[in-house]
């Protein structure tokens, strides 16, 4: 695909689709992380003489014009990384919104209102595509975490004008080239969090890719009651232990190591500072639950991640949000990275819950990357192709 450096922006609109959904309390924004991400690409095109014109879409309106979800929320935080002022249309489409690109001048930049107020962007409709496109010269996509949505900002206008990634876009695609596409091996992925059952196409990509592949949090339960343990009252699916079985040989034919928790951390409440011990995988009492991985679980997975080149990281190890069921999450991320300080490790991790839990154990700074996507790192992770990336494919 294009990049900003392959195209002629002097003078030029620039219609840039950014992914500035953030979290937002009272009326702040509690992590602009997503909008300082975006400040590279904006500078960038000012830099080559374009006028960037921001689209992004904010929370899930459905459609319908929502005041509580205008992006005029955002307006400060991304004023603040750009450092300069940032023009706002309440329209993203039609004549206010090209009346409002009519009226910049170069330096300037514009944030047109909540894409999603508009039915057809999110059922990639031609007009609304059409509409976007007309109010610039040049596309430039540099919102990763929203490229598995097939929109009209994302995807439909990708073939209306010229295209290309913006630097955050090809920061992602870099990073997760180098972790899945064609990494150094030995490759071993994380992979945790509640539910089997919503990452099973994940599993069963990731298997056939990497080398190793650590199952923990409240999914490790569900493969411990297929192997025949017993998990008490842990959150498990039990239902989904046949489906654990097949990912368990499946992974067997592949040469995939499976490895799952060999010790726990059990508790008979689920609340910060509750009582709690550590037990062999299998033991967990009828009526205690599994919160965490054991301290020699820990020891195992950091023994992997020193045999492996190549570290993808996704979900937490145990109920991180309550200490003391954090640690093996914690220790888990502070072995990874050491070794990515010592130049052992590339480390790349993604997904909301996982940043956030990085975030948490203080190592986020640490890993090689850390991908600003949610649920487009999923579908990723899962094999797919993103629509508004594949878009972008040269023509
Ligand atoms: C995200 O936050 O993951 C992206 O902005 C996509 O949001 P969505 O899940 O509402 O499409």
């Amino acid at each position: 695909f294009n990049t900003i450096d392959d195209l002629d922006l002097d003078g030029k609109v620039v219609l840039v689709r950014v992914d500035v959904n953030v979290p937002v309390e009272n009326g702040q924004v509690t992590d602009a992380t997503r909008i300082e991400k975006i400040v590279p690409t904006i500078k960038d095109i000012q830099a080559k003489g374009g006028i960037p014109v921001l689209m992004a879409h904010f929370d899930r309106p459905k459609g319908k014009r929502v005041d509580a979800m205008s992006l005029k929320i955002v307006l400060p935080a991304l004023e603040a990384a750009l450092g300069q002022p940032v023009k706002f249309s309440d329209e993203a489409v039609g004549g206010p919104a090209k009346r409002a690109v009519a009226d910049l001048k170069p330096g300037d930049v514009l944030l047109l209102e909540n894409t999603r107020f508009y039915p057809g962007e999110e059922t990639n409709d031609p007009t609304c595509a059409a509409s976007l496109a007309a109010l610039g010269q040049i596309y430039v996509n540099d919102a990763f975490s929203a490229a598995h949505r097939a929109h009209a900002s994302t995807e439909g206008v990708a073939h209306l004008l010229p295209a290309a990634a913006g630097r955050l876009m090809e920061a992602e695609l870099t990073a997760l080239d180098a972790a899945l596409g064609n990494p150094q091996r030995p490759v071993v992925a994380v992979v945790g969090g509640a539910k089997v059952s919503t990452k099973l196409d994940l599993l069963s990509n990731l298997i056939e890719k990497v080398d190793h592949l650590v199952i923990g949090g409240g999914m490790a339960n569900t493969f411990m009651v297929a192997k025949g343990a017993e998990v008490g009252k842990s959150l498990a699916e039990r239902d989904m232990a046949d489906t654990a079985r097949e990912i368990l040989e499946k992974a067997a034919r592949t040469g995939c190591e499976i490895h799952l928790p060999v010790d726990v951390v059990v508790a008979r409440e689920f609340k910060a500072g509750a009582a709690h011990e550590i037990l062999p995988d299998e033991e967990c009492p009828a009526d205690a639950m599994i919160l965490d991985a054991g301290p020699q679980t820990v020891d195992a997975i950091t023994e992997v991640f020193e045999g492996c080149r190549t570290l993808i990281w996704n979900g937490p190890l145990g109920a991180f949000e309550i200490p003391p069921f954090d640690a093996a999450t914690n220790a888990a991320a502070q072995a990874a990275a050491r070794l990515t300080r010592e130049g052992k490790l590339i480390s790349v991790a993604g997904g909301g819950d996982t940043v956030a839990a990085l975030n948490k154990a203080g190592v986020a700074d640490d890993f090689t990357y850390i991908s600003t996507a949610g649920g487009a790192f999923l579908e990723w992770m899962e094999g797919k192709t993103l629509p508004g990336v594949a878009a972008l494919k040269k023509r």
